[in-house]
């Protein structure tokens, strides 16, 4: 089997996961987004009322609690059986995501089932820790970024698309302050690898960032 390792770390909104899974697509590889598993605990936390400030409550549900990632073109997202993968994506949950990402006891639970992945299937995997603290070993590690305002206007299309009204000016003060919560938290902090390749996309389009991947993946493996 192919047990090459890719990881994709970088701010909200700099197109992670849709690179993420063509490139897993054409290297026939299994993708796996970090965010999603984040974002399901949010969610539960959300729906059972839990004090988001509250360490041992939340560690203690995302040790209860069972996410399956299942692999296609959706990547549909099941929390404790139950398909939340358009719920993840609400904005309350996106307010509160990095709240409960910076929980030291979440991020070992899920860290923990993140390496199993990696260590089954040959995977790209997206996030904000993989090159540095989920897979310090991946054969190849890339840090997508572009500025806050490019990201902000493919947030906004995203949203409009699923039906939601955007206030632009919002939504790149939001992003701003994930990527400063997610940048700035005591354990393991969005920046790049020593050892990562830094692609900033403003300007790129899908196909350019993919190509530069799977170029640099070609030559040096
Ligand atoms: O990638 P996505 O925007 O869905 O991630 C949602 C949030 O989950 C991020 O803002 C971050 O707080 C958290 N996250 C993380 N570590 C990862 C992936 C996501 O802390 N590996």
């Amino acid at each position: 089997p192919n047990r090459i390792c890719v990881a994709i770390d970088g701010p909200a909104g700099a197109g992670k996961s849709t690179v993420a899974k063509l490139v897993a697509r054409k290297l026939g590889l299994l993708y796996i987004d970090t965010g999603a598993m984040y974002r399901a605990v949010t969610l539960k936390a959300l729906k059972q009322g839990l004090n988001l400030h509250e360490a041992g409550g939340l560690t203690n549900l995302a040790r209860e609690t069972t996410i399956k990632l299942v692999p296609g073109l959706q990547q549909s997202v099941l929390l404790d059986g139950e398909d939340v993968t358009e719920e993840i994506r609400s904005p309350e949950v996106t307010r509160h995501v990095s709240t409960v990402a910076s929980v030291p006891g979440v991020r070992e639970v899920l860290v923990e089932r993140q390496r199993q992945m990696a260590y089954e299937n040959g995977v790209v995997m997206d996030g904000r820790d993989i090159g540095t603290v989920v897979l310090p070993r991946a054969n190849a590690k890339f840090f997508l970024t572009a500025s806050a305002e490019e990201r902000a206007r493919r947030r906004a299309k995203e949203l409009e698309d699923k039906g939601y009204t955007v206030d632009i000016d919002k939504l790149i003060k939001e992003i701003q302050d994930r990527d400063y919560t997610d940048s700035h938290r005591s354990v393991s902090p969005l920046v790049p690898a020593g050892d990562a390749i830094i692609i900033d996309s403003s300007g790129m389009n899908i196909e350019e960032v993919v190509d530069t991947i799977i170029s640099w993946i070609e030559k040096n493996k």
